[in-house]
């Protein structure tokens, strides 16, 4: 009786591609107003047309209700604590700066620059703008207009490699003068009805290359930020290094705090009073995926006083307490990987000179955090936080860290999205590799999606995937699986033999987790492999089909790591192979997927998009022309429009339909 009620309240909807796209909303940022309210961009679709909307809400009243402020708004939101109101931007082909009034009307603050990650203190507003490299704000804007006006005829010149974004090149003069990210500030005053006036724009980080991240000190005395070098490929020992600079309130002279400090220094944050300053370490410039340290470093009398890596994963983003006294520094750090602990907080005491950790939420892929205080002054948490089977939604964190969900953005209760079995095989190099299986509910003997990677995150943690979401797939009647390799998250230096990364390690890991499959309802005959996500080297090493594989799908592949080596600066294998080819052949060619065409066996479709500057479009066409030759049945899907990473919905709504349609022409029979 009681399954029958089930079966009967329990009516199964399956997860679509146009759920995914047309009908969740996804928080894109959020910020805490430091007392009782938090505020948030949400992006929905209403009417076909992606829309964001600034919404706020409070711990009081849990979240029921919530005020809509604004619509069509752009990706970022600050809230100054000085001037009692939220910021936002409102992009078209600049993002301009927006608030409200003392009768909460929206006005516009600033209309004439471009304007990221803006701070508004007492009495001025700092923000990060492109600007071109040894002008002024203003000349940099008259010319930024011009070559705006211009269009048509539009075109870059480099004289040094650019440096790439990953998606598009940096805007240069015509002589190939680069823009760089500069930190600008100009003081302001408050009318009678709360509105700001902005003065004259100085910038003030003109000689430090790109500003990538700062921050203000709460007593409004210092700025501490990062700037990224602008030295040239062959200057090795500054290339893209990052070094921590502070400057004045006020004032337009940055001094480096790090630059003769080991290694690569980011995400500097300062403490209440700017006594202290906490920044990331990474341990070699160019390492993508390092163990990062914590370093604290005492402004008065220039010392460090911590450099510790506060566990053995990589951290993402981190958040300074800034409501308890000096005597210790707390830090929330996000820590997301699947049997990871989502939140640490770490309290470095000065007497004891050690870090104590507290493990805070266990479940969850952690997104966004913003501080709030608790009833007893410490720090209490707005977290977004989302499942594999629920989109992020806001939540409260409170001293007891317990939490109260606080949005109800998306219900995906009668979506019928088990959970993934977790299946931990040991992989290469005596490690344990993580996966996550995803049955279809059908129960019979499905075909496997087998998704794969060789880079930076892994494929999957605890959270909602937009592109490669497998219940999609699942709901199509495949098993999807999806590895967390050596190059994951955590596995760090593991990964390298005698001091190089090599392919064949993440080869091991596959096939260790392609044999645990055996024990599960799936058809191991019938294994395709998948790379969406930092996968382009993994996938055309397995086309040779040493690995029991009969399909490959795979967006952005590499051919060639040879050729592949000259193209983004940014993202050379330099540091993988440690030098060019011509420094280190061995690896090139020992990694170097190309080697095998003549033996490519395994049917292939390849994606990649048009403006890509990660991966060039070089190496998916040559991938596609060598199948092609040699009789393989291929398919090449382009994106005239898109980048490395799909980011428009049209885009990822082709991407689910021709990889569906790719599986059922070639699996389902
Ligand atoms: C989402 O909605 C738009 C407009 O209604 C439609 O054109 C598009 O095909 C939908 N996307 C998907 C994935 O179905």
């Amino acid at each position: 009786m009681i399954s029958l009620l089930w079966l009967t309240i329990g009516i199964v909807s399956a997860l679509t591609a146009n759920d995914v796209l047309n009908k969740t909303s996804y928080i894109i940022a959020m910020t805490s107003d430091n007392n009782n309210y938090v505020y948030y961009i949400v992006k929905s679709v209403v009417n076909g047309i992606e829309t964001n909307t600034l919404y706020q809400t409070s711990i009081q009243n849990e979240g029921k209700y919530f005020i809509e402020l604004a619509q069509g708004v752009g990706n970022e939101l600050y809230y100054s604590v000085a001037h009692h109101s939220i910021f936002y931007t409102k992009c078209d082909s600049i993002c301009s700066l927006y608030s409200f009034d003392s009768n909460m009307k929206e006005y516009q603050v600033t209309k004439d620059i471009d304007i990221s990650l803006p701070v508004v203190i007492k009495e001025h507003l700092y923000f990060i703008s492109p600007i071109f490299f040894g002008m002024t704000v203003q000349d940099s804007l008259d010319l930024q207009n011009k070559l705006v006006n211009r269009k048509q005829t539009s075109h870059h010149v480099f004289t040094q490699t650019p440096f790439g974004e990953g998606s598009s090149y940096i805007t240069t003069n015509d002589d190939g003068t680069p823009q760089y990210k500069h930190l600008i500030s100009s003081t302001i005053t408050v009318d009678e009805n709360g509105k700001i006036n902005i003065g004259k724009y100085t910038d003030i980080s003109n000689e430090v290359g790109n500003v990538i991240s700062y921050d203000i000190s709460d007593d409004e005395t210092i700025i501490v930020f990062e700037g990224k070098s602008t030295a040239p490929a062959s200057d090795k020992k500054n290339y893209l290094k990052s070094s921590i600079y502070t400057i004045s309130v006020g004032s337009d002279q940055a001094t480096c705090i790090s630059c003769n400090y080991p290694g690569n220094q980011i995400e500097p944050k300062a403490t209440k009073t700017g006594k202290y300053i906490i920044f990331m370490r990474t341990t070699n410039i160019i390492e993508k995926n390092p163990a990062k340290y914590f370093v604290l470093y005492d402004l008065e009398d220039g010392s460090y006083k911590a450099d510790v890596t506060l566990n053995e994963f990589t951290t993402e983003k981190y958040l300074i307490s800034k409501h308890n006294n000096e005597e210790t520094i707390s830090i929330f750090v996000i820590n997301n990987r699947r049997e990871a602990l989502a939140i640490r907080k770490a309290i470095y005491s000065f007497e004891l000179k050690t870090w104590n950790i507290e493990e805070v939420i266990v479940e969850g892929a952690v997104e966004m955090m913003a501080e709030v205080p608790c009833h007893d002054e410490s720090s209490c948490l707005f977290i977004t936080q989302s499942f594999q089977y629920q989109p992020s939604e806001i939540y409260y964190c409170d001293e007891s860290m317990k939490l109260t969900k606080l949005t109800k953005l998306n219900d995906y209760t009668s979506y019928n999205l088990q959970k993934p079995i977790l299946i931990n095989p040991m992989g290469s190099l005596n490690d344990r590799i993580q996966s996550l299986l995803y049955l279809p509910s059908n129960n019979e003997k499905a075909p496997i999606l087998l998704v794969v990677h060789d880079e930076e995150e892994g494929t999957v943690i605890d959270g909602f995937n937009k592109i490669m979401n497998p219940y999609v797939y699942t709901n199509e009647g495949y098993a999807v699986i999806m590895i967390n390799s050596h190059v994951s998250k955590g596995f760090g230096e593991r990964m390298r033999i005698k001091g190089s990364n090599d392919i064949n390690i993440i080869i091991e890991d596959i096939k260790a987790v392609i044999n645990e499959l055996e024990k599960y309802p799936v058809d191991t005959s019938k294994i395709a492999v998948v790379g969406v996500f930092g996968a382009s080297k993994i996938v055309t090493a397995l086309l040779d089909a040493k690995l029991p594989i009969v399909l490959a799908a795979v967006h952005a592949p590499i051919l060639s790591i040879r050729s592949q080596y000259y193209t983004d600066a940014k993202y050379t294998l330099e540091y993988t192979f440690e030098g060019a080819d011509y420094d280190n052949s061995y690896w090139y060619n020992h990694n170097d997927a190309m080697k095998n065409v003549a033996s490519y066996s395994v049917p292939t479709l390849i994606s990649y998009g048009d403006l890509d500057f990660v991966v060039d479009k070089s190496q998916p066409i040559s991938l596609f022309q060598a199948l092609q030759r040699r009789g393989i049945k291929s398919r090449l899907l382009r994106f005239p429009y898109s980048t490395n990473v799909l980011t428009k919905n049209e885009d990822i709504k082709v991407f689910y339909e021709q990889y569906l349609r790719w599986f059922n022409e070639n699996m389902k029979n």
